[in-house]
């Protein structure tokens, strides 16, 4: 007999291996606005993960899914070409740098950094990977051991992928140096450069807590790849897409990679991934050893194209640059009267608010009631970092001043009420 699930208990049957940070039953949304089932209205400044970056059901963005599902829904890559991923790479060399002139499509972040590790290990006939201390790539196992954000994402998996090792990450100008450094010597003691194949780096730390590295940092990565042909990976997973201000996050550092991954913002919320690196590097890809059903799928690369067509007409990357000012600005003054929230960081509207206790240890407490509380109040954000102790802004790029404005004063009540005041 068939079961019946009520409305009350349907839940039961998902996994727990999902947390669920609200009870929140969506509906629908539109720009940052998110509208429950019972009308109720709630500001997303989580963007679900810094993905919906032209906004919910950007009305350009939905039109071109429309049209695209009247004609074909699936396309494999394999056995036909079709327009939508024409339009798409016709886009994407629009923002790309063109040195990066061959592109390989998948669903998720984690799929595409899967794929930059194996073209790596073929373009280069070298196995082993540097990754660097709190960096996030994704769950799937090759990801998952270049993860290094949270014990958790570890935990009751390993061993894992063989042939990984770990350099540390600056969190200050300072530790340039000494990163920099300590990164030599393991190319001296753990991994010579003829079997390293790769170094893969989020130019702003994502996960692990929205740390933004100097340029002289990324610089000397980007220098040390090249002094012993180390192929360097830029997963541009969540900075991607207009989201710190400038299209992609390595432009700041005026820096190159060689392998760049692509996901979140680039569909606006349908799913899809991708790679992009030089036609000579995938040459060397042996043909057929890499694929997936799904990858480079129609609706999917109608939402892309679309995406970048908004976020070029709407000027979505300055608008972001200037937003992220702004909101930097507005938090920088909740930090003046709130000793506890020690740092405000960021690129653009990828902004982090760092959160320690009176001894200057890392307080995921705290951040984790204030989020609860901003939800209470009809503000969706999330928390980030190793210990969960930043509370990280990342609206969506069409985020109005007043939306902003709104956003900072019910995190400012947020933080009052958690008993942190000066004066
Ligand atoms: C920098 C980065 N890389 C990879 C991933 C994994 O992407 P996905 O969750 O789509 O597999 C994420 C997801 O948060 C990410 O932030």
């Amino acid at each position: 007999m068939k079961e019946l699930v009520s409305q009350a208990d349907w839940k039961d049957y998902l996994s727990p291996v999902w947390p669920h940070f609200s009870d929140i039953m969506a509906d629908r949304g539109m720009g940052a606005a998110l509208i429950d089932q019972n009308g109720d209205r709630y500001l997303d400044f989580t963007s679900g993960i810094g993905v919906t970056n032209t906004g919910h059901c950007h009305p350009r963005v939905v039109k071109a899914i429309q049209n695209q599902a009247e004609k074909l829904l699936h396309g494999q890559a394999t056995i036909f070409y079709h327009k939508p991923m024409q339009d798409l790479v016709t886009e994407l060399r629009q923002v790309v740098p063109s040195s990066l002139n061959s592109f390989f499509f998948s669903n998720s972040g984690s799929e595409a950094v899967e794929s930059a590790i194996k073209l790596a290990r073929h373009a280069t006939g070298r196995t082993n990977l540097i990754c660097f201390q709190g960096g996030y790539h994704g769950r799937t196992v090759g990801a998952m051991s270049v993860t290094t954000a949270k014990r958790i994402y570890r935990l009751h998996y390993q061993p894992l992928m063989p042939g990984v090792i770990v350099a540390p990450f600056p969190s200050s100008e300072e530790e340039t140096e000494r990163c920099l450094e300590a990164l030599e010597q393991l190319l001296f003691t753990q991994t010579a450069p003829a079997e390293t194949a790769a170094m893969i780096v989020e130019p702003v730390l994502g996960e692990g807590g929205y740390m933004v590295p100097s340029a002289t940092f990324l610089q000397g990565l980007r220098s040390i790849c090249d002094q012993h042909g180390i192929l360097l990976i830029l997963d541009e997973v969540q900075s991607g897409f207009g989201r710190t201000g400038t299209f992609f996050a390595f432009e700041h550092f005026r820096i190159l990679p060689d392998i760049l991954i692509m996901a979140k913002g680039m569909a606006s919320g349908l799913p899809l991934s991708g790679i992009a690196s030089s036609r000579e590097r995938m040459e060397k890809w042996i043909q057929g050893s890499h694929g997936g059903t799904y990858g480079g799928n129609p609706l999917a690369c109608a939402a892309a194209a679309e995406t970048i067509r908004v976020i070029h007409d709407e000027h979505l990357v300055e608008r972001s640059a200037k937003a992220g000012r702004q909101l930097v600005h507005l938090l920088q003054a909740v930090t003046r009267t709130h000793p506890s929230l020690v740092e405000v960081r960021g690129l653009g509207l990828m902004v982090g608010c760092e959160f320690r206790d009176g001894n200057g240890k890392p307080d995921g407490k705290k951040a984790s009631e204030i989020r609860r509380r901003c939800l209470e109040k009809g503000l969706l954000l999330l928390t980030c970092g190793t210990h969960d102790h930043v509370i990280r802004w990342i609206p969506p790029l069409v985020v109005t001043e007043q939306e902003l404005h709104h956003a900072v004063s019910l995190f400012a009540e947020s933080v009052a009420e958690t008993g942190d005041r000066l004066g």
